[in-house]
């Protein structure tokens, strides 16, 4: 069975990666993908090592109905360029992060989560950690949009190789 590989990526990862880790595996789960993706998250910084997300990401990722409870944050290798099919920057200083990191044979994708979905204004989901509320709010609604149009270009990818 093909298996399709993901990872988000964001600054700390404790607040809008793991909320789009969250949100895709439940996602993924309701379309019934959930043998044919592996998923995780990263952050391109270290300061957060080994915590569990903001009580903030996880209070409103809670109230969306998706728990985030379980995920850790870690830090992006060399290594997740072997493991992963499509790595997913959440803002542009992410995105040049880890193109700075990426070995000439990478053969994957690296680019912005939001790319996929061309219905929205924008391509980046800003930081919420030094915001209030509403940003927290924001970034689940663009995460949601996100995933949901990323599951629609696996799934077309996943009836190719079939
Ligand atoms: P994230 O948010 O990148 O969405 O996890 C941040 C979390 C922590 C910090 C910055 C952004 N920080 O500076 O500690």
């Amino acid at each position: 069975m093909t298996e399709i590989s993901v990872l988000f990526v964001c600054l700390g990862n404790i607040c809008r990666s793991p909320t789009a880790e969250g949100v895709f595996r439940s996602k993924v789960a309701r379309a019934g993908l959930q043998d044919q993706l592996k998923i995780d998250s990263a952050g391109t910084g270290d300061w957060h090592i080994g915590r569990a997300p903001d009580s903030r990401a996880q209070e409103y990722a809670a109230q969306a109905g998706y728990d985030l409870s379980n995920l850790r944050a870690r830090l992006v290798s060399a290594d997740d360029f072997d493991q992963f099919d499509y790595i997913l920057a959440m803002d542009e200083q992410n995105l040049r992060d880890l193109q700075s990191m990426q070995p000439p044979d990478f053969n994957g994708y690296l680019g912005l989560f939001l790319e996929f979905d061309s219905g929205l204004p924008m391509q980046e989901v800003p930081d919420p950690y030094s915001m209030g509320a509403p940003a927290f709010r924001n970034a689940i609604q663009l995460i949601e949009c996100g995933c949901d149009a990323l599951i629609e270009e696996i799934q077309a990818r996943l009836q190719q190789a079939s």
